[in-house]
């Protein structure tokens, strides 16, 4: 099956393909000015007293820019960085042995942080407090305590679900910073970039349109520039202009509010089946047969920041936006929004 163009979760093969988009250091790096000043300012002092950066949790939804500010951080501190994410570290030891392998100041960057085990994740206390790691050798009877020492490090943590961060864990992070989604400026300063460097000739008005329409998610906008550029060559100039930007965006029934195909069933569900809501996302889970995970790390944080869902005690529900955009009358069900 083909993947979902605004799917804003890295694919196989585009995890290479990034890679020549990534903006290597923080000048490169647009948009999320407050969360750069600061960083710059933490890096500094770090610098100053030779000592490493402060563990750094970064919270946001995929393809905002996490992974990408991590190596940033890296290359800008001069020094490696391991990746990794949380379902990866199966055991202690796998941690151990990445832990054990850091030079001083290195970055040890954690993917989807919330999803690591509980044991591996108790173990990451005492090495980013105190820099030592307790492991048990042997088994049984004969089993030994042995402590560890650790180089001091930086933890980078990525996640796309601060709230299912247990608290311990989340307080041994002196900088939390919360990423939002880039505005049309900004994103469209990016897809510019992108097309520079990919080679594309794309139009003021084209990097626009496919900036207005691409869920405030750098990831998007790249992918999407992409694939008008196939458009462009097949049935246009080879330029991405505004016209065949529409048409490929119309093609990929990316509407004119950057929703797809999933996001419009997603808001039809809670009209038609749910009466506009409230709803569990379970409910509209199983109604759009889709990973409860899913619709609440990728699709809907976007519904609710664009104001299509709104959340309320009870769950879910739709909005007046919602019921204009789909042009059904206000007073739907006798419910006044
Ligand atoms: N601030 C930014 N400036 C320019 N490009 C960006 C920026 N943030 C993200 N990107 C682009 O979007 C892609 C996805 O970013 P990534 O760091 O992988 O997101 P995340 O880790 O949050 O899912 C990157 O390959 C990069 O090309
Ligand atoms: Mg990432």
């Amino acid at each position: 099956m083909e993947d979902r163009i605004l799917d804003s979760g890295a694919g196989q093969d585009e995890v290479s393909l990034e890679g020549g988009l990534r903006p290597q250091n923080l000048a490169g790096y647009i948009g999320q000015k407050t969360i750069v000043d600061n960083i710059k300012i933490y890096m500094e002092a770090a610098r100053k007293d030779n000592r490493q950066l402060d563990h750094l949790l970064l919270a946001g939804p995929p393809g905002l820019g996490k992974t990408t500010l991590s190596q940033i951080v890296a290359n800008e501190m001069g020094v490696k960085i391991f990746i990794t994410s949380g379902p990866a570290i199966e055991k202690k030891g796998d941690l151990a042995g990445l832990l054990t392998s850091l030079k001083e100041k290195d970055v040890l960057f954690i993917d989807e942080i919330h999803r690591l085990n509980a044991s591996v994740e108790e173990s990451l206390y005492s090495a980013m407090e105190d820099f030592f790691f307790d492991i048990m050798l042997g088994e049984g009877a004969h089993a030994k305590s042995m402590r560890l020492p650790i180089e001091p490090f930086t933890l980078i943590g990525a996640t796309t679900k601060t709230g299912s961060l247990s608290s311990p864990l989340r307080d041994r992070f002196q900088i939390v910073f919360r990423m939002d989604y880039y505005s049309v400026d900004e994103l469209q300063k990016i897809v510019e970039r992108s097309s520079e460097i990919l080679n594309i000739k794309t139009s003021t008005e084209g990097a626009h349109e496919i900036a207005r329409r691409s869920r405030g998610t750098p990831r998007i906008a790249n992918r999407i520039l992409k694939r008008i550029r196939d458009f462009a060559q097949i049935k246009g100039n080879g330029t991405i202009d505004l016209e065949i930007t529409r048409y490929a965006l119309n093609q990929m029934e990316i509407d004119e509010d950057g929703l797809d195909q999933m996001d419009r069933t997603i808001l039809m569900t809670i009209i038609d089946s749910f009466n506009g809501g409230p709803v569990g996302v379970e409910a509209i889970s199983a109604s759009v047969s889709e990973e409860k995970r899913t619709i609440e790390e990728v699709y809907e944080p976007y519904l609710i920041k664009s104001g299509f869902i709104a959340r309320t005690p009870k769950g879910r529900i739709i909005t007046k936006k919602t019921l204009e955009k789909f042009g059904i009358d206000k007073t739907f069900q006798g419910r006044l929004f």
